[in-house]
């Protein structure tokens, strides 16, 4: 898939993405419908997409939440791994070679790239990440990060 095509992809998916969850209240529902959609969007570079949630009761733990791919670990401290990370410091993780990154969870020995994106509530506040892995190194760049951006921004609010 060409840069521009991917481009016009996320402009598309994050209109459908908000439009399908819109009134919807249920967080699960509306990440469940993220990964979904992202996932199909773009097989087969997305082999893992879905979302790791804040745990309310260990505001310092991650905690599995809808996902489309393969098992996921269920549990992240915050600062443990790629996912931790992004938890921690608040900023997209993009990481075009997950062995070489320090404390990366290998829940699935396949994954080789990753990019993971914080959703915040309306209040700025860190409700989970988005974290998509792929068995290519190097698959993620900042047309990826972007559109993601875009489409984590807006979904809690939209
Ligand atoms: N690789 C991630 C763990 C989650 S899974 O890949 C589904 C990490 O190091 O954060």
């Amino acid at each position: 898939m060409s840069a521009d095509t991917r481009k016009k992809t996320y402009e598309h998916l994050k209109d459908e993405i908000f439009s399908v969850v819109s009134g919807e209240t249920y967080l699960p529902a509306r990440l469940a419908t993220t990964a979904c959609l992202l996932s199909e969007a773009f097989q087969p570079r997305f082999f893992w997409t879905g979302f790791y949630v804040v745990d309310p009761l260990k505001p310092q733990e991650l905690v599995v939440g809808p996902y489309t791919g393969t098992l996921g670990c269920l549990r992240i401290p915050f600062g443990k791994g790629v996912c931790g990370a992004c938890a921690e410091t608040g900023e997209t993780q993009l990481v075009a070679d997950v062995h070489a990154f320090p404390g990366h969870i290998a829940c699935d020995s396949r994954s080789n790239s990753e990019i993971v994106v914080p959703v915040r509530d309306g209040n700025g506040n860190l409700v989970a990440v988005l974290d998509v892995d792929s068995t290519e190194y190097g698959a993620f760049d900042e047309i990826d990060q972007e559109g993601l951006e875009a489409i984590c921004q807006g979904l809690l609010i939209a």
